[in-house]
């Protein structure tokens, strides 16, 4: 092969450098965008689960609900004005992605971080202080406008940001980050319910903003990455971050790698188009499969609604919130030891071990709310078939916390070569934010019609995804970001796509 450098998954080609603290610091103030999206998806759940909310904003399922008598189990809670209120943000998200794509290419990673965190904070406030249900959704609008812009630029930043061999880890402080905001959501929705004068919600709603402040302030004083500074006509300052960066002198390659992967995206200037191009077809295929496929592991049935199916298992209002906060907590544990083992067994070897395990739970959870509820959602649930769905709830957090969680964010900003990363990603977070909408729109009506038969419904979908990966994606621990293009060329099925000739123009620099 023209080159002569093989990039291989078992360490391939490696630059020079150490992982400085200076990267490390960067990482985790990047990460931060990863707080807002989490803070939204674990509050959410809880508000439209309290009364004083529902009867001041949404007084008609207030009401529906009261007067509900119905004893089936499956059909219970069920409003679309509800749903609509939580997945509006969702839509707003997937649109604003496509414009954070062109800002994050154009300006820079930072300034789309900046941007996010400051109309989410405006969104934030604008519900905490919410009189009416407008002032609500324009809220939402805004935390989705916010959350579209974060989603978008931050894993492509701490892609590019850390060294190849530790991108893995680096790059799961997002999801780290995601995960912690859902469960301090959990814990101030728990404390704010009992807020006896029924303003606790606005609590809620409001404290948005400290992790949007957080974000806001910490893009000011973010460095912009390596590869977007020479995207953006600015070599010196690009390879003045890289020996910052890498805590060495040493960049050359690296550098040069770099500037070759920018010369190929100056040829481009209609990045949309460009990604449709044959030679993309795996990332491209990738960006949309996976998020997809996340979503459709039904993770977000439990993050929005774990209140509400834990009160229909039984158990009391307390109670099923303070399950809500061992799912939370179970779901950052598990992303921690998906950062720890992540360069080191691979992204394929997660995506696996974590597929099955889901699948497993998933149907054992079924099995066990049909053999109470059967196909009438009549029955009482006893104890402690209750505890057994909550430890088999907990143990698919999990594998789902070390594999489709982070790893959702993970391989789609690390496929794409430079002058398409930015459309990828927005590619990427479109489609996690289409169907995020879907499943929080249509769970409820899916319950009442599929009954128990939706959790084997999302274990199916689990065995497809699974068997996708093991066919299709192809190892990429280790591979530096604008080498890529190897890993697809050496690929038995995606290498039909790559000319010699394109996987050679990424060669040329290795020479
Ligand atoms: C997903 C979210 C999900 C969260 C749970 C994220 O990776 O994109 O939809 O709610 O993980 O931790």
């Amino acid at each position: 092969m023209a080159g002569g450098v093989i990039v291989n998954t078992s360490g391939g080609k490696e630059y020079p450098g150490n992982v400085t603290l200076y990267v490390i610091f960067a990482s985790v103030v990047a990460a931060f965008g990863g707080l807002i999206f989490g803070y939204d998806i674990g509050i959410s759940g809880g508000v439209t689960s309290m009364d004083s909310f529902l009867s001041r904003f949404f007084p008609s399922v207030y009401h529906k609900e009261k007067l509900d008598a119905s004893t089936n189990q499956y059909c219970k809670f069920d409003s679309e004005l509800l749903t609509l209120f939580t997945s509006s943000l969702y839509v707003a998200a997937l649109i604003a992605s496509f414009f954070a794509g062109t800002v994050t290419r154009v300006f820079g990673r930072k300034w789309s971080m900046f941007g996010g965190g400051i109309v989410f904070l405006i969104g934030a406030v604008l519900n905490g202080i919410a009189t009416n249900v407008s002032m609500l959704i324009i809220g939402r609008i805004l935390l989705g406008i916010g959350v579209g812009f974060a989603n978008q630029s931050v894993p492509v930043y701490l892609s590019e940001m850390a060294p190849a061999r530790l991108r893995g880890m680096l790059n799961i402080l997002f999801q780290l980050m995601i995960t912690i905001g859902i469960l301090i959501a959990n814990f101030i929705n728990y404390g704010t319910s009992k807020i006896v004068g029924g303003w606790g919600w606005r609590i809620s709603l409001g404290l948005a903003g400290v992790p949007a402040l957080m974000i806001t302030l910490g893009a000011l004083f973010l460095p912009d990455t390596p590869n977007s500074l020479i995207e953006r006509g600015h070599p010196d300052e690009a390879k003045e971050m890289l020996r910052k960066i890498r805590g060495t002198e040493d960049i050359m390659a690296e550098y040069e790698d770099l500037i070759v992967a920018s010369e190929e995206s100056k040829l481009v200037t209609h990045p949309w188009r460009n990604i449709l191009e044959r030679r993309n077809r795996a990332p491209l295929t990738m960006s949309i499969c996976i998020p997809f496929f996340q979503q459709l592991t039904g993770i977000n049935v439990i993050m929005f609604y774990a209140p509400v199916l834990f009160k229909t298992i039984g158990f009391g209002d307390d109670a099923s919130l303070m399950s809500a906060v061992i799912t939370g907590l179970v779901n950052v544990l598990a992303t921690v030891v998906s950062l720890v083992l992540v360069d080191r067994l691979g992204r394929r070897f997660l995506f696996l071990q974590g597929g099955s395990q889901m699948l497993v739970c998933q149907v054992i959870v079924g099995t066990l709310i049909a053999s109470v509820f059967g196909t009438t959602g009549e029955g009482e649930m006893d104890k402690t078939k209750a505890y057994l769905i909550v430890f088999f709830v907990c143990l698919y957090v999990a594998g789902f916390a070390w594999s489709w969680g982070p790893l959702g964010w993970l391989v789609p900003s690390e496929i794409f070569p430079l002058e398409i990363r930015s459309a990828g990603q927005s590619m990427n977070v479109s489609v996690n934010m289409l169907f995020t909408f879907f499943i929080g729109q249509l769970f409820l009506k899916m319950l009442c019609v599929m009954k128990f038969g939706l959790f084997f419904f999302f274990a199916g979908w689990v065995v497809i995804m699974t068997m996708f990966i093991y066919i299709f994606l192809p190892e990429t621990k280790g591979v530096p970001i604008e080498e890529m293009n190897l890993v697809w060329k050496q690929h038995w099925f995606w290498g039909k796509f790559i000319s010699d000739q394109d996987a050679h123009v990424e060669r040329k620099s290795s020479a």
